[in-house]
């Protein structure tokens, strides 16, 4: 009895634990170009960011995490995207660590300000989806719906495991 109440409660920890980690990871976080970082791209790969892009899905509140040595990251609107044009920037950071939140659905344009560098290919676009998993009524009324069908699954399995446990309790 005693064995199976610790192991019951061992159990019903775990529960916890992985509801609390299923719901917090909601949104995720992407570092630019993988284990490359934000660079020069290979030579001749001037498509290279967009590659990346286009195997990723981006969601509203997902996260871009650019890593960089001595370059920049800026966010810069189609027409400069196209011209490699950095004189008026959205947005401009050097820090080397730059994390920007996706904050809605549309298309984003991101250029390296170093000069030369977005000319070869140091560029991108990332289009970020608009939540189709959300019904219609919920998106409207403003609801956030933070489980995922697998969020979802968690939480009734850690209602099962909460009443095994509470069942064990009472033995
Ligand atoms: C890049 O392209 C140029 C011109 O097309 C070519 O001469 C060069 O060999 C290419 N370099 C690589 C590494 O593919
Ligand atoms: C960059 O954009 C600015 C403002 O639109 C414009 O004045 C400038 O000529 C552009 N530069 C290049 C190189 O296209």
């Amino acid at each position: 009895m005693a064995t199976s109440c610790s192991t019951s409660l061992l159990v019903f920890l775990f529960a916890i634990f992985s509801t609390l980690t299923c719901c917090s990871v909601a949104s995720n976080e992407f570092q630019v170009g993988d284990s490359n970082g934000w660079a020069v791209p290979p030579q001749n790969d001037t498509n290279f960011y967009n590659e990346w892009a286009s195997h990723n899905r981006f969601h509203a509140g997902d996260t871009l995490w650019f890593k960089y040595k001595k370059d920049s990251v800026m966010e810069v609107d189609e027409g400069d995207y196209t011209h490699c044009n950095a004189t008026h920037p959205k947005l401009f950071s050097n820090s080397g660590n730059t994390k920007l939140k996706l904050g809605h659905p549309g298309t984003f344009y991101f250029m390296s300000g170093a000069s030369g560098h977005c000319e070869v290919g140091q560029k991108m676009i990332v289009r970020v989806m608009v939540d189709e998993s959300l019904p219609q009524h919920a998106k409207s009324s403003g609801y956030h719906i933070a489980i995922s069908p697998t969020g979802l699954s968690q939480v009734l399995f850690f209602q099962f495991l909460l009443a095994s446990f509470l069942g064990s309790l009472s033995n």
